[in-house]
């Protein structure tokens, strides 16, 4: 198997669980590397997994001559070190959400094209098995076409590190709304045409937003309703619900509920009744009894091995897990969700 010289750039709470381990046990990666500017956790680095650290990115590329950079820094150093990675020749695994603003995304984008280098994003959530069941069950068709999704991420969490900060590209929308506005727009496989947003700062010791409120309609025709909500008492429930013409899944307890009917084992209405302007038996509705039927699927798969499809991109001839296209469509998407919330403030 090829062996990519990788290096870790950011050795904090996703770099150093996640990243460097992963890394230094797939057999397609070799670890030449981390960059971090604390010195104990460099040393860490060393003592356990025998990497080399560099106290910046730039003596790292010229000491370690990487094929490919991991970025795991904070969100504002994104854009400029994958920029000066593919400019001195490495491909670009990067964490989520791509930069702190679509400007800075593009950049990132027109390197990669100048430098005819990869880049990827990192979208875990896309691989998690919630979401792999529910592809697998909305592919079979089981509750119609799907007309809405819900999501709902909520805590009631004060935060007061650097992601509590807007000067350091924080907030719940940059952070969690790069996972679950991605997700989302992946099960709806469409691109959002208009987009609504309303952020708050509720719990948070700064000033990014810890409440996010955002509709997506979709080219498709879906309506995406996500709640992220860091202060909330009560959770909002469920964490998922997607409607479909003939039913509905909730993600509950490590399962998907389906409450669904075939629509073939269900007579079609008469309207008929509906032009004498007196409803029937002054009822509402048809009458009819739905023939419900429901199924538990468990989310029992193996979430998916990201590291694995990275090697398949950066080593063959793969295409990526997640396209550059759709990166830059949620790097829009995220900036239309601050314009608009911009917009309904000011004018508020
Ligand atoms: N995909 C995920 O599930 C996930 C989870 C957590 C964080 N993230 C993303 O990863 C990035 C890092 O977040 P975190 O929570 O790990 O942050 P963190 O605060 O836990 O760690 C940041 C690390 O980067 C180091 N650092 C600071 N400046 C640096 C620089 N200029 N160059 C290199 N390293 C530098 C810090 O010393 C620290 O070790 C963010 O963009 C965040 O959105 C993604």
């Amino acid at each position: 198997m090829k062996q990519l010289r990788t290096i870790v750039v950011g050795l904090g709470r996703i770099g150093w669980p996640f990243h460097v381990p992963e890394v230094a046990a797939h057999d397609g990666f070799d670890l030449v590397g981390v960059v971090d500017p604390l010195p104990e956790r460099r040393k860490e680095a060393l003592e356990r997994f025998d990497a080399p650290g560099f106290p910046d990115l730039a003596s790292s590329l010229e000491a370690a001559s990487p094929d490919l950079v991991v970025i795991a820094s904070p969100t504002p150093f994104h854009a400029e070190q994958a920029i000066a990675s593919m400019e001195a020749g490495c491909d670009v695994f990067c964490d989520k959400p791509m930069a702190a603003s679509l400007a800075e995304a593009d950049q990132m984008v027109e390197a990669a094209r100048r430098h005819k280098r990869k880049l990827m994003l990192y979208q875990p959530t896309r691989g998690l098995p919630d979401v792999l069941v529910l592809r697998r069950i909305l592919d079979t068709g089981l509750i119609g076409p799907v007309y809405m999704i819900k999501n709902a991420r909520t805590s009631y969490t004060r935060r007061n590190d650097w992601q509590a900060l807007q000067q350091h590209g924080g907030g719940m929308l940059n952070n969690y709304g790069a996972h679950f506005i991605d997700v989302c727009l992946y099960v709806a496989a469409s691109q959002a045409t208009r987009v609504t947003c309303r952020l708050n700062t509720i719990a948070s010791s700064g000033d990014a937003d810890d409440v996010v409120k955002v509709l997506i309609e979709t080219a498709s025709g879906v309506l995406i309703d996500i709640d992220i909500n860091m202060a909330a008492a009560h959770p909002i429930e469920p964490r998922w619900h997607v409607l479909g013409k003939h039913g509905s899944l909730i993600y509950q307890e490590g399962g998907w509920h389906a409450r669904y009917f075939d629509p073939d084992a269900l007579p079609g209405l008469d309207l008929s009744q509906a032009e004498t302007l007196a409803a029937d038996e002054r009822r509402y509705g048809s009458g009819e009894t739905i023939p419900w039927q429901e199924k538990v699927f468990a989310a029992d798969e193996d979430k998916l091995n990201y590291y694995d499809y990275c090697h398949a991109y950066f080593a063959g001839d793969e295409e990526p897990f997640v396209s550059l296209d759709e990166s830059r469509e949620l790097m829009r998407v995220l900036d239309e969700c601050r314009r608009d919330a911009a917009s309904t403030s000011a004018s508020g």
